[in-house]
């Protein structure tokens, strides 16, 4: 099977479990993973499996605003964050509202998984 990982990462964490999912993949199967701002129509056709991952961002999937706000933070000294490579360009939300230029995301058979990461905590704080 052909597995297709694609992440959305600012600081790098939602980029290591894609990393950690992708390993776990290839030992069965052929495995690509792209940052969201790589994962093009053509690796999405080829796929039979495909994984789509990101952060939470105030309960949800990211926006736009919460991606400005988290590069904002990682700007200020002291904050110890740090981007990941590919952090910039639009997340997960902004690919899928463009799915139609994806090809529908895959064909009928393709499977697909989602995940995301967050905070560790109580549901009802972190989303
Ligand atoms: C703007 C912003 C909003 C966030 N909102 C939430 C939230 O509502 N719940 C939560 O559990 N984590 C929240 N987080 C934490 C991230 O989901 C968490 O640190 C995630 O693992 C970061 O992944 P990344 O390093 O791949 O971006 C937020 C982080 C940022 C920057």
């Amino acid at each position: 099977m052909r597995a297709l990982v694609v992440y959305e990462s600012m600081y790098g964490n939602t980029h290591a479990v894609a990393v950690s999912i992708a390993a776990g993949l290839s030992t069965r199967h052929d495995v690509t993973l792209v940052p969201v701002t790589r994962a093009t129509p053509e690796l999405v056709a080829a796929a039979d499996l495909l994984v789509v991952g990101g952060p939470t961002h105030l309960h949800r999937m990211s926006t736009a605003a919460s991606r400005r706000w988290a590069a904002d933070a990682a700007r200020k000294q002291g904050r110890g964050l740090t981007m990941d490579p590919d952090a910039d360009g639009p997340g997960v939300r902004g690919w899928l509202e463009g799915a139609g230029s994806l090809g529908s995301l895959g064909g009928q058979n393709t499977l697909a998984v989602a995940f995301d990461t967050r905070l560790s905590g109580v549901p009802l704080f972190t989303g």
